[in-house]
């Protein structure tokens, strides 16, 4: 059975877990560290640790800051369910509720009243930086949060795509066109609900190290210097095509972030829309990648672009390598089809990138 936590919260551009497990497998040996700057919903250091390597992990986004440490350092499911009965009794509704009034238009038609003001209420007092079950139970809560309810119990707001949160006056206009109401949810009983679904899967015996850092900073970290990887498994954000911060609005709402979405504001290399400031943030990952990895290592990179070749993506992450700080050459690389995405039938007519590209690189 695939691993459950892997699916613990759709994340756009996310890699398939299939993809790190094959270049885990080829290049690296039980105890070696992994590694992975830009670490999305986690994929690279969570399959690291099932295979018994160790995994540092990073990245600027909340979000995934809060998945990856979930599942790289969950704590047992006793924990997690005694702590939501803890957090449950101690929930009132008469004082978060009123609270609920201040919010935009979309939270009234996106959840049903007593769904709001659970999620206030969490939304306040889980410590989900600091305490390993709050941050299991925040990933838990993120992965509920949106999605297509119609269809499945297991989302809190009105229909939406679970991958992308869509923008508020979109989504509400969407739900006047097809009569769309928010559904009666008891946000407590369906975190105890996906929790038992998740922990069906064991977790890894080994625990990850994640920081939420820009990559630019994660080799300086006291924590992190001196660790040498034997493989970087990333996947930078590619040009102009999504903005992590902007698509994840309603999440990073949850974390502790405004009611609407925002730009630049999480992370300014989120969309790079011209290519001389992308193959810049490119650059820059080398410098990183350069102090992280061990002589002999590899660095395994998914990537693509709007109006982006494959050699131009190739040429362009090849020709960034000289900035580091050791030699680096390309070994391999393939160009692979990305399959429909599911945000395209929430936003028809959008032409994303249409296939990606696999680099592998041994630094010397
Ligand atoms: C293509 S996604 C990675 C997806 C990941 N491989 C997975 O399987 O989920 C790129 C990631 O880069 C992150 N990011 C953007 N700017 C960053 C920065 N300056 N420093 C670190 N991470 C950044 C985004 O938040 C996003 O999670």
């Amino acid at each position: 059975m695939r691993n459950r936590f892997h699916a613990l919260c759709p994340y756009f551009a996310m890699f398939p877990e299939g993809f790190a497990e094959k270049w885990i497998d080829e290049l690296t040996d039980p105890g070696d560290l992994v590694a992975d700057p830009f670490c999305g919903r986690g994929t690279t250091p969570f399959q690291a640790l099932l295979m018994g390597r160790n995994a540092l992990a990073g990245d600027i986004n909340p979000v995934a800051y809060c998945l990856t440490a979930a599942k790289t350092q969950g704590p047992a499911l006793s924990t997690v369910c005694r702590r939501i009965s803890e957090l449950e009794n101690a929930y009132e509704a008469r004082r978060w509720r009123p609270r609920t009034r201040s919010l935009p238009e979309f939270f009234d038609r996106a959840y049903d009243p007593r769904t709001l003001s659970q999620l206030l209420y969490l939304r306040d007092v889980l410590r989900w930086s600091t305490r390993r079950s709050d941050a299991m139970i925040a990933a838990l809560a993120l992965g509920a949060l949106h999605g297509e309810s119609e269809k499945s119990p297991s989302y809190l707001s009105a229909q939406m795509p679970r991958t992308i949160s869509t923008k508020p006056a979109y989504s509400v206009r969407f739900w006047d066109r097809h009569g769309h109401v928010p559904p009666r949810r008891d946000v407590f009983e369906l975190l105890r609900r996906r929790a038992r679904f998740r922990y069906a899967s064991p977790l890894p015996a080994l625990r990850g190290h994640v920081e939420l850092t820009d990559f630019r900073n994660l080799h300086r970290l006291k924590a992190v210097r001196r660790r040498e990887a034997r493989c970087i498994i990333t996947s930078p954000p590619y040009l102009d095509v999504t903005s992590f911060e902007e698509d994840q609005w309603l999440r990073l709402w949850f974390l502790g972030g405004p009611p609407h979405p925002t730009r630049n504001r999480v992370s300014r290399d989120d969309r790079h829309e011209l290519a001389s400031a992308y193959w810049r943030m490119v650059a820059d990952f080398w410098r990183t990648a350069g102090h992280l990895v061990a002589s002999g290592g590899h660095v395994v990179v998914r990537m693509a672009g709007k109006g982006l070749s494959a050699n131009a993506v190739v040429d362009g992450l090849t020709g960034c390598s000289v900035v580091a700080s050791r030699d680096v050459s390309l070994v391999d690389w393939e160009t692979s089809t990305i399959p429909r995405r599911q945000t395209d039938a929430f936003r028809p007519g959008s032409v994303g990138v249409r296939f990606e590209v696999d680099a592998v690189f041994k630094v010397v």
